[in-house]
């Protein structure tokens, strides 16, 4: 019979209610706990949910019914975080970006490897049904050859979204828009059309003064597969859009807005195609116009794949391992914005990137 996973959500800021409803909501899974450092938080969201409450993450991997811990801290924070659940045999979901190395990220696979434990990670837009869509086209070849691939991400947070913690006024912390919010669609690009080889990225700071990091950034992909791409990602444009993924090939051309689709067409027209076009009606809001402006029904589907992986002693749905592309891309579009000049993957980490002027 399948067992009752329990959860632990370590961090109580603004994405861990959308874990814990996610954990409500699920079969088999069951929220045990939430750790905050800052014991109102936690002592928040404990009472909403009715669960325990930590304010030690020592202190929470100590308990039994614990099977899972959802890492969802500033992003600097989650590789020690990861490292501690792995040695207490505790299995993770982080949050995105894994980490903000490619070596940090390595250690932190090997460590869950090692102790055994399944390492997975919301990137939640990857199981929207009209992204699964759109890389089955991919994979099928429906697009014929992909001529483009890209991202426009024209969103909204307000200066009081990045002052209201240290941590997201630090572009070292991962609070640049880059590494932060277009890190979800820039994945989704790699997910649907495959390996990045070459990027070109100009990064700004065009609406937040006060705060030194960029909140704009425009980028160029070369694809292994020899398409090319834009990458538009803003948080200084008011009062944000819906984001966009846009594939063309010389056989096809799919867009998707916020979490629908908005273009499906295709030289050869399929009977499931007039389904296929109907994806994401009715859609939840997608975190375009403020940070918790979003649904949890697709960090539903990630938990419930905890739960079912556990129990099916089988790989997570979206592995660690098949985000770490994502962050090289990020990595090298902040190398190339330092450097002011193409990057070519792949990349090594390069600290300095942190300390570059934001103009
Ligand atoms: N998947 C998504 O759509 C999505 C959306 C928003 C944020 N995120 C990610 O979620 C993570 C958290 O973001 P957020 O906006 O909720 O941040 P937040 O600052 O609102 O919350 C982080 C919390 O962690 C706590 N904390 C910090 N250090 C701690 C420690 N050592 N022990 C215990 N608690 C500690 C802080 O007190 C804070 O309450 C980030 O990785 C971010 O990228 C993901």
């Amino acid at each position: 019979m399948a067992k009752t996973i329990g959860f632990g959500i370590l961090g109580g800021g603004i994405i861990a209610p959308f874990h814990a409803k996610a954990v409500r909501d699920s079969k088999g899974g069951k929220l045990v706990a939430v750790c905050d450092m800052a014991r109102d938080r936690a002592d928040k969201l404990a009472a909403e949910f009715k669960v325990k409450a930590y304010y030690s993450l020592d202190d929470m991997l100590k308990d039994p019914e614990i099977d899972v811990v959802n890492v969802a801290l500033p992003n600097h924070l989650h590789r020690d975080a990861v490292l501690k659940c792995a040695a207490a045999g505790k299995h993770v979901l982080t949050e995105k970006p894994p980490a903000m190395t490619l070596k940090d990220t390595d250690e932190m696979v090997d460590a869950c490897r090692k102790a055994n434990v399944k390492f997975g990670c919301t990137v939640q837009c990857r199981v929207r049904k009209a992204v699964q869509a759109m890389r089955q086209a991919v994979q099928s070849g429906r697009f014929g050859k992909i001529l483009h691939a890209d991202t426009y991400m024209k969103w909204y947070r307000s200066t009081e979204y990045y002052q209201s913690d240290a941590w997201r006024m630090s572009r070292k912390s991962g609070a640049g828009v880059t590494v932060q919010h277009a890190f979800h669609y820039i994945d989704l690009l790699q997910y649907i059309v495959g390996p990045v080889r070459k990027v070109q990225a100009r990064m700004t700071n065009i609406a937040h003064p006060s705060v030194q990091l960029e909140d704009t950034t425009l980028a160029f992909l070369d694809y292994e597969c020899g398409a090319q791409g834009v990458v538009e990602a803003s948080t200084a444009l008011w009062p944000g859009t819906d984001i966009r993924i846009e594939i063309n090939g010389t056989d096809g051309t799919a867009i998707m807005t916020g979490e629908k689709i908005a273009a499906w067409k295709f030289r050869d027209d399929r009977p499931e195609d007039a389904e296929i076009r109907n994806y994401g009606s009715g859609s939840q809001a997608t975190g375009a116009t403020g940070a918790a402006d979003l649904g949890h029904a697709d960090h539903a589907v990630v938990i419930q794949d905890m739960v079912d992986a556990i129990n099916q002693n089988r790989e997570v749905i979206i592995p660690v391992t098949s985000v770490r592309p994502t962050l090289e891309i990020v990595l090298a579009m902040y190398q190339s914005a330092a450097r002011n000049q193409p990057v070519s993957l792949p990349v090594n980490d390069d600290d300095s990137v942190w300390d570059a002027k934001v103009g």
